[in-house]
C-alpha cells in the first residue's frame, strides 16, 4: 500500500477515537462529536499544571482545584496563599504565580472568557507558545500545533530526525506544524500527544500497533528508540544547606513565607541557611537546636540539593527573629513544597519534636 503523509492525521484520528485517554478535563471523541465543547478554563488549568508533569501526578490537583474554584473567576477571587498551599507538590511554582495572575487578568479584563486565539491568549501571564497553541486548539479548535516532548518524539521518529535536541526543536515544530490538520485539530493535538505517551514512548516504543508504522522512518531504520538524540547535559552541582524545624509547647509550627522572586517563591517553608558550598548557621529563634540524623535530598532543575535539618522545642513566650508561628490546626505538611514536607518528614521521624 503506498503511504501518503496527507493521510496520517486521518489514521491517528480514527486511533484517537477508540483510545483517547480519558482525563478529567478532556472531552472525548465521542462527545465532542456530539456537540460537548471543552471549558477553557479547564483545558488552561490542565495545561499548565501538566508542564514538566505527569498525567498521573496533575488528576488529584486538577480535581482538587475545580472543585474549590470551579470557574476562573472563583479562582482570581482566591487568596494567594490558599492557591500556592493546593499547588504545593507540583513543583515548578512560578506556574502557580503567574496561574493566579493569569486568572486576574481574564476575569478583570476579558469579563471572565479566555481569549479565543492562539495570538491574544500568549499576551496573558505564564501563557507561553504551548500553552497558548493547546488552548487554541483544544478549548477553540484553532488550527494551531502543540508541541510538547511526546510531539517532539514522535515527529524525531517518524522523519528520522538525526539532529539532537535541543538543537532540533525548530525542525521538529515545522514537521509538526506541517501535519496539523483544518479538521478537529483539538482532537488532533491531544491524539498526537497520547500517541507519544502511550506507544510512542521514551525507551520501548510498541510500533507493532502504532497507527503511523508503516510511514514511520525510524522504525524501518530500526532506530526508533534511539530518537530524539540529546545533547548531553551538564552534569548538576550539589548545594547545601540547612533548615530548622521548630516547634513551639502549644504545637505552633515555626514558619515563613518565602520571597514572590525565587525558587519556591511564595510557598510556605522552614527559615534556613542559604543554599551554596558551605551555608552558614543561621537559626530563626534562640533554642537548643537538636541535629537531626540523615539529610533531606532533593533535586531542582539545575541543581540537587542536600539539606541539614536542626530542629527544636521552644516555650510559649519565645520571639522568633524570623518567621511566625502558625497554629497546629491551621498547619497540613501538604500546603509545603515537596523538599520543605521531607524536612518535617525527617525531622517527625526523631521523636525530638512531635
Ligand atoms: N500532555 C499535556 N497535555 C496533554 C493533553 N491535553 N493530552 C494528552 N497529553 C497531554
Amino acid at each position: 500500500m503506498r503511504y501518503d503523509v496527507a493521510d496520517l492525521p486521518t489514521h491517528l484520528l480514527e486511533w484517537y477515537d477508540i483510545h483517547a485517554r480519558s482525563m478529567p478535563w478532556r472531552i472525548g471523541p465521542a462527545d465532542r462529536a456530539s456537540g460537548v465543547t471543552p471549558d477553557a478554563y479547564r483545558v488552561w488549568l490542565s495545561e499548565v499544571m501538566l508542564q514538566q508533569t505527569t498525567v498521573a501526578a496533575v488528576r488529584d490537583y486538577f480535581l482538587r482545584f475545580t472543585e474549590i474554584w470551579p470557574r476562573v473567576t472563583d479562582l482570581a477571587a482566591a487568596e494567594d496563599a490558599d492557591v500556592m498551599a493546593a499547588w504545593a507538590g507540583l513543583g515548578y511554582y512560578a506556574r502557580a504565580r503567574n496561574l493566579l495572575k493569569c486568572a486576574r487578568v481574564v476575569a478583570t479584563e476579558y469579563d471572565g472568557q479566555f481569549p479565543r486565539t492562539r495570538e491574544v491568549l500568549l499576551t496573558l501571564p505564564g501563557i507561553g507558545p504551548y500553552t497558548a497553541a493547546a488552548v487554541a486548539a483544544i478549548a477553540f479548535d484553532e488550527q494551531a500545533t502543540v508541541v510538547d516532548g511526546n510531539v517532539e518524539r514522535v515527529m524525531a521518529r517518524y522523519y528520522r530526525v538525526e539532529t539532537p535536541l535541543p538543537k532540533a526543536k525548530g525542525e521538529l515544530t515545522e514537521l509538526a506544524e506541517g501535519l496539523t490538520p483544518a479538521i478537529r485539530p483539538g482532537d488532533y493535538a491531544q491524539a498526537v500527544m497520547d500517541l507519544g505517551a502511550t506507544i510512542c514512548t521514551p525507551r520501548s516504543p510498541a510500533c507493532g500497533i502504532c497507527p503511523w508504522m508503516e510511514g514511520c522512518a525510524a522504525r524501518r531504520a530500526g532506530v526508533a528508540p534511539d530518537l530524539p538524540r540529546k545533547a548531553a547535559k551538564a552534569a548538576k552541582p550539589v548545594r547545601r544547606g540547612i533548615a530548622y524545624v521548630a516547634q513551639r509547647e502549644d504545637g505552633a509550627w515555626l514558619l515563613e513565607t518565602r520571597p514572590a522572586k525565587g525558587l519556591l517563591g511564595g510557598m510556605l517553608g522552614w527559615p534556613g541557611s542559604d543554599w551554596g558550598d558551605t551555608p552558614t548557621a543561621s537559626p530563626p529563634v534562640e533554642a537548643d537546636w537538636h541535629e537531626v540524623p540523615g539529610e533531606v535530598r532533593h533535586t531542582f532543575t539545575h541543581f540537587h540539593l542536600r539539606l541539614q535539618v536542626f530542629a527544636a522545642r521552644v516555650p510559649e513566650n519565645f520571639l522568633p527573629h524570623r518567621g511566625e508561628f502558625r497554629a497546629a490546626a491551621e498547619f497540613s505538611a501538604g500546603d509545603l513544597p515537596t523538599v520543605m514536607r521531607k524536612c518535617y518528614d525527617l525531622a517527625s521521624q526523631h521523636g525530638d519534636i512531635i
